[in-house]
Parts: structure tokens; C-alpha cells; sequence
């Protein structure tokens, strides 16, 4: 039972989706503060060889498999395998993705509630509304529930509208405004005193850390979150593409595009957090690090803002737009992996599976909110530490060892007639069949056991 297939209507449309389901807050704030906490460039140059040695191979396994199969994670790795064992394992591989991207969504849904309530707060503040704002910017249960369930709302509306007409188009929107507002902050921030200090920390490498093996391990993990690899989002984006599109040029469009922006995050955050420094802002914690977590972005960078006076509403609000934008295009991705699956699984209508299954990981959130912190860390490491790794070995050994090699390079030529000539289909492969798993468990349990 199945019903009829969405479709990107163009290359661009799904460049701006895939790439708006790689920006996200792993980006703009994940990947800034873990390189100043890494010994700044000296983990960006890390972060930019393991994103195209291994995260970008376990990319293409999804795109591949997806647009093969043309189905959503479930149904694509059960449809690929040969024999009853792969059909049986590649199933509950599938499902074991749904409910990863699911648990991620119910995490991540928290956090985008700050961002919309730090949001909104500017403009209560240019209201006189004292009482609102206190509201906005104070952590309650209260505000969380309220703010995290507009985000899934929003979440929800976009995703009932369909793969052309909700992901593509808002993602089509978003995406320039994110980067305008990005681009706008940078020259502001940079312009201010002390932001040249943050410069320097953030782009004058401490070569010593790079053997670091917590080093290699932070930045590999940040690769794999950040290009939304291991739960099926880049599949199930994938099985919406067109086949005439040349399917490895465009994987290195959405890495380069995610790196640079992840990049480019970092010449606002730290500067900022330097230009707070400048203010008398307490930026380092009691053992000597930067503050790099929610204090980081809810306390620090606000007392920033106020330092700005007048303007600094504009610039607060303009800079948790950014992060709120940054949520919306990664969350969509995330709810479209269940969703596609619930679909094409019951036959049930996309409105209804959206709205349903939405709910469902709003009350997982609503959970997260009532026990924080101690259930949030603990889902927040189950997923993104312990399944994100396991799980994309799992999509590198379908795409390299159950998809035929004849399938596969099938695949390819549809939109690149010339693959084989070419230098990914000499390296890939093999490197997607033996090396990415290999490096990848070795990281995984480095870090396991560390
Ligand atoms: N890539 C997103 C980010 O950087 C997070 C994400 C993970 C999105 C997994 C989809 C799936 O914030």
C-alpha cells in the first residue's frame, strides 16, 4: 500500500533542504564553541578532513540508498537485501533510525523552544512589556512547554504540506535569510573591540592538541551530527531526488556548504564571546574553560546585547532568528524520517501521520522538559554519541556489501553517465565497504571507553 511519492522539483530545491537539514544548532553553536574549546583552527583543519573522509563517504550511502530504493528508511534498507537475514536486520536498522530521529527531534525541539522564547524577547522589551520578558528569558516548565510546543507546531504545518510545497519551499525561503543574518552579524561583531582577540583564539591553531584523541573523537562526532548522517534523514531526502541529478557532485555541494557555514558560525561566536570579555563579562568557568554551553548562549551573549544599548535589541533579535531559522529547517528533516515511514507503511494520509506522530514526540519533549536535565543529557547521549556512529557503519555496510556493486554504480550512471571514469568510483567502494566502518567503530569505542 503505498501511497504516491514527493518529489524535489529542482537540483537547488534539494541542495537548500539537505544543506538546511545539516545547518542547525550543531553548526552555529555545536561546532564554534567545541573548536574553541579544542584548541581553535587546529580542530577546524581536523573537523574539515574528517567531514570529507568519512562523514561525506557515509553521506553518499544514504543518497545512494535512498534514491535506489525511493522509499523511506524502512522499507529501503529491507527492499535492498538479497536474502531473508539482510531483509530482516536492514528493517531493524530502519526502524531503529526512525526512533533515534525521533528521540533527536524530542531533544532538539527543547532547545529551538529557547531559542523562540530568547526570540520574541526584544520585542517585548521594546513593548515595555517588563513581566513578559521576564518570562521569556527566565527557564521555567512553564515557558518550555509553551515555547518547544509552538516550535513542533510550526515543525507539524511544514511537514503536512509535503516534500515540494513544505520542505523544499520554507527551506528555499530560510535558507538566504539565514545566511544574510549571518553574514550581517559577522561584520557588526567583528567591528566591535575585543572582537579581534576572539579572531585570534579562534584562528591561530594550537598544533600540539591535534593528536589529541579526544580531539579526533569531538570532531568526528560533530561531522556525523552535523551533516544529519546516521538516522536516515539523508536517505529519506535522497529518495526524493530526481534520478538525473549527478548524485556525488552534489554530496560535496551539501559538505562544502555545511562545513563553510559551520566555519563561518565561528567568526560570529567567538568573537562575540570575546567582545562580552571586553565588557567585563566572565567568560571562562571555574577550571579554566570557556563557557560553551546554554549559559554560554543564554548568558553570555545577552549580557552582550545590553551592552549594545538601543541596537543590541536588533542584534539579539536578529541572532536567536538565526538560531530559531537554523531549527526549523534541521527539524524538519528529522520529523520527515518517521513520518515518511508511518506513510508509506499504513497507507495513512500525510496530514494525519504528521499531526499524530508529532504529537507523540511532543510529549516525549514535554517528558525531557518535567525531568531536565537528567533525561535530556541522557537522551541527547543515547542518540547522538551512542547510535549516530553505530547506526551510520550500519548504512556504510548496506550501501558497500548488500546493494550489488552493479546496482550501485546503476545508480550512479543515471545522472553521471561517466562515474566509472571518474575518481569517487575508484576510492568509494571499497571505502565505503571496508575503511569508513573500520574508522568509524574505532573511533566509537575510543570514545566509549574514554
Ligand atoms: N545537522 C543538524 C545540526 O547540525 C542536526 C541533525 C541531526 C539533523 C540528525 C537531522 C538529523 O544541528
Amino acid at each position: 500500500m503505498s501511497a504516491p511519492r514527493g518529489q524535489f522539483s529542482s537540483k537547488l530545491g534539494f541542495i537548500l533542504a539537505a544543506a538546511g537539514s545539516a545547518v542547525g544548532l550543531g553548526n552555529i553553536w555545536g561546532f564554534p564553541t567545541q573548536t574553541a574549546s579544542n584548541g581553535g583552527a587546529a580542530f577546524v583543519v581536523v573537523y574539515f578532513v574528517l567531514a570529507f573522509l568519512l562523514a561525506y563517504p557515509a553521506l553518499m550511502a544514504e543518497l545512494i540508498i535512498g534514491r535506489h530504493a525511493r522509499a523511506n528508511v524502512v522499507t529501503a534498507l529491507g527492499s535492498i537485501s538479497r536474502n531473508r537475514l539482510t531483509h530482516w536486520i536492514g528493517t531493524g536498522v530502519g526502524y531503529y533510525g526512525v526512533i533515534i530521529a525521533s528521540l533527536i527531534l524530542s531533544f532538539y525541539t527543547v532547545v529551538a523552544g529557547w531559542m523562540l522564547a530568547h526570540w520574541f524577547d526584544p520585542i517585548a522589551d521594546v513593548l515595555g512589556m517588563s513581566a513578559a520578558s521576564e518570562w521569556l528569558t527566565t527557564n521555567s516548565v512553564s515557558r518550555n512547554l509553551l515555547a518547544g510546543g509552538l516550535f513542533a507546531l510550526v515543525n507539524m504545518w511544514i511537514i503536512a504540506r509535503g516534500i515540494e510545497n513544505g520542505i523544499e519551499r520554507w527551506s528555499t525561503r530560510l535558507m538566504p535569510m539565514l545566511l544574510a543574518i549571518l553574514v550581517l552579524l559577522i561584520i557588526y561583531v567583528l567591528t566591535r573591540p575585543g572582537a579581534m582577540e576572539g579572531l585570534t583564539v579562534y584562528l591561530v591553531p594550537d598544533w600540539s592538541r591535534v593528536t589529541e584523541p579526544g580531539l579526533i573523537i569531538d570532531a568526528l562526532g560533530q561531522a556525523f551530527f552535523s551533516l544529519s548522517l546516521g538516522v536516515g534523514t539523508m536517505l529519506v531526502y535522497g529518495s526524493y531526488l530526481s534520478k538525473q541529478e549527478n548524485l556525488p557532485g552534489i554530496g560535496v555541494i551539501v559538505t562544502l556548504v555545511d562545513t563553510s557555514i559551520a566555519f563561518i558560525a565561528g567568526l560570529l561566536i567567538i568573537p562575540s564571546i570575546y567582545v562580552a570579555k571586553h565588557y567585563g563579562t566572565k567568560i571562562f568557568t571555574e577550571t579554566g574553560e570557556l563557557i560553551a554551553g546554554p549559559d554560554l548562549i543564554f548568558q553570555v551573549l545577552p549580557t552582550l546585547f545590553e551592552s549594545m544599548g538601543a541596537i543590541g535589541l536588533l542584534v539579539a533579535f536578529a541572532f536567536f532568528a538565526l538560531m530559531t531559522i537554523a531549527a526549523v529547517t534541521s527539524s524538519i528533516s528529522m520529523l520527515e524520517v518517521p513520518v515518511s515511514t508511518a506513510v508509506e507503511q499504513t497507507g495513512m494520509s500525510r496530514p494525519r501521520a504528521t499531526y499524530l506522530i508529532g504529537s507523540i514526540i511532543f510529549a516525549i519533549s514535554s517528558l525531557l522538559i518535567f525531568n531536565f536535565p537528567a533525561l535530556f543529557v541522557f537522551v541527547i547521549d543515547l542518540t547522538t554519541k551512542y547510535s549516530e556512529p553505530l547506526l551510520g557503519v550500519a548504512f556504510c555496510l548496506f550501501a558497500g556489501w548488500v546493494l550489488h556493486r552493479d546496482k550501485l554504480l546503476a545508480e550512479l550512471r543515471e545522472g553521471s553517465p561517466q562515474v566509472e571514469k571518474g575518481l569517487f568510483w575508484k576510492i568509494w567502494p571499497a571505502y565505503v565497504r571496508v575503511f569508513c566502518p573500520i574508522l568509524i567503530l574505532i573511533t566509537f569505542f575510543h570514545s566509549v571507553s574514554g
